[in-house]
């Protein structure tokens, strides 16, 4: 079956009609509140409740959350005590992370329907919406290859009930976004989670165009013939040892209003990085199925843009190769001239996402657009730098790096600055040919994004690497282990802020 576009049933309602229809309810507390006189539940069950709440391990903070079964008229529902923290600690990320918690119990525990009660006089009201964000984004499973794991997801329905009325409308338009927005993430996360013998080049093809053809984009896919009349050489070197070939995925949404702007998301899309013949040692292979994160993650927020009928002319571009190993396959030393002439010694066939994407940027600004922004699980050295919690923002254009990281800010996700030094550039001399594709050992991130930036001339620019966080080894507050669909919630907001 292929990928498709499923939400959880969500809704944000006045808390007079709240009943007690759900297997689970959560109680979100401040650590000083003692008081549950505004949740509307039953006497019986509040007395149980606050039982808990005197305890020492909660009244401690040695217990984050604690379940208590409910009493009376509630008995059928099981409460969650969620501790969110001292006031002076609660934060916007603090609130989405707790509420994740909180779905992932109980998701943990079988239930089906989850209700969040939100107190009026919440002292981090103002971030009800990042809740909202969280409590979705950890209701994510991908269990496509495991029976058991299949039958054990059950959650299908998380509501939130307001005390304050007048705000029901507008967290109602809010919660209408966010699920059409955390849908889109879980495509990008299931695709960085298939594995590349089930979504190669040719089926995660035949995915994007059929997701496209729903949300009513244009779509454009050049194979080989194309790309070389185009000369897109450097797409076709990195693609060429595959039996899967490699092609450019082109896709557009154009609103209805007119646009405010013209937008390029372009994506590294490796289906699978073997390093080439500069191969990976297995350790580091291993994992590799997810090099196509970042083409994941513009092509789920154009069909969001698409989905919210965004007033912005968005282009998605993303070429899509897997990075094989056979007689025909590029060599390291090999030259070959990028679609805008300037020629390239692939010195080590292991750094190719920067390969594709010139040829694909070169493309995009010949699009005519106002701004490009790239996404690519890049570099290594990103991750040695800055972990695998955070991303790195590269640009040549102080207003949309701003633009970046206030939507990274607002939506949870972690990004930081590195500068483009430009005295670092002659770093990626070649003795033969303009430019070689590696840079030595130190500032890796740094060398990759000046190689990119080669290859935009005159549009505002700027370059995430997202090595680091588009997978995760641990679970997260909001996110299982494997693919987290990283940036597509950045790139949303981006695209509001355009
Ligand atoms: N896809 C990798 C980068 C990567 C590494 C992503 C680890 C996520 C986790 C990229 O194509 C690559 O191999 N880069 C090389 C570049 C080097 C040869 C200059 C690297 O980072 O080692
Ligand atoms: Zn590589
Ligand atoms: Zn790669």
């Amino acid at each position: 079956m292929y990928s498709q576009l499923q939400s959880i049933v969500s809704s944000v309602s006045s808390s007079q009609s709240y009943g007690p229809q759900y297997q689970a309810v959560v109680i979100p507390l401040t650590k000083d509140s003692k008081d549950l006189s505004g949740f509307a539940i039953g006497a019986q069950t509040k007395t149980a409740l606050e039982d808990v709440m005197n305890c020492d391990f909660f009244a401690q903070d040695r217990e984050r959350a604690s379940w208590v079964k409910g009493q009376g008229e509630d008995q059928a529902s099981f409460f969650l005590l969620l501790q969110l923290g001292a006031e002076s600690e609660i934060s916007r990320d603090s609130v989405r992370n707790s509420f994740g918690e909180a779905c992932k119990m109980a998701s943990a525990r079988g239930f089906e329907s989850l209700a969040y009660l939100l107190p009026d006089n919440a002292c981090y009201a103002k971030d009800f919406d990042a809740g909202i964000e969280g409590a979705l984004l950890a209701s994510y499973r991908f269990t496509n290859y495991q029976k058991e794991e299949k039958l054990k997801q059950s959650l299908k329905k998380i509501s939130f009930y307001l005390d304050a009325e007048d705000q029901v409308g507008s967290l109602s338009e809010r919660l209408n976004e966010i699920t059409k927005t955390v849908d889109c993430v879980f495509v990008a996360r299931d695709w960085s989670n298939q594995p590349t013998n089930e979504l190669g080049p040719d089926r995660y093809t035949e995915e994007v165009e059929a997701l496209a053809a729903k949300a009513g984009l244009n779509c454009t896919v050049m194979h080989e013939d194309e790309l070389i009349k185009r000369g897109m050489n450097l797409i076709m070197a990195v693609g060429k040892a595959s039996v899967e070939r490699p092609r450019l995925i082109h896709l557009e949404y154009k609103p209805k209003a007119p646009a405010k702007a013209k937008i390029a998301l372009v994506g590294k899309g490796v289906m699978y990085d073997t390093g080439g013949l500069s191969l990976k040692p297995s350790a580091s292979m291993m994992g590799m199925k997810m090099d196509m994160s970042g083409s994941g993650c513009v092509v789920s927020t154009i069909l969001a843009a698409a989905a919210l009928e965004l007033p912005v002319h968005v282009h998605v571009v993303t070429p899509v190769v897997e990075n094989a190993v056979a007689g025909n396959a590029t060599r390291p030393g090999d030259v070959v001239a990028a679609k805008n002439g300037k020629t390239v010694e692939i010195e080590n066939t292991d750094a190719e996402g920067r390969l594709i994407l010139a040829d694909a940027l070169c493309y995009a600004e010949d699009l005519g657009v106002d701004r490009i922004v790239d996404v690519a699980t890049l570099t290594g050295a990103c991750l040695i730098a800055l972990g695998d919690e955070i991303a790195a923002v590269l640009s040549s254009d102080e207003e949309t790096k701003q633009m970046i990281l206030e939507s990274s800010k607002l939506r949870g996700e972690k990004i930081w600055p590195l500068p483009l030094e430009e005295n670092y550039k002659k770093l990626l001399k070649s003795p033969i040919a303009d430019l070689r594709n590696i840079g030595g050992r130190n500032a890796g991130t740094i060398t990759a994004a000046l190689f990119l930036k080669e290859f935009v001339e005159k549009t505002k620019w700027a370059h995430l690497d997202i090595a680091g966080p588009s997978d995760t080894e641990k679970e997260l507050p909001i996110c299982p282990r494997g693919g987290t669909g990283f940036s597509t919630m950045t790139l949303v907001e981006f695209l509001k802020r355009c």
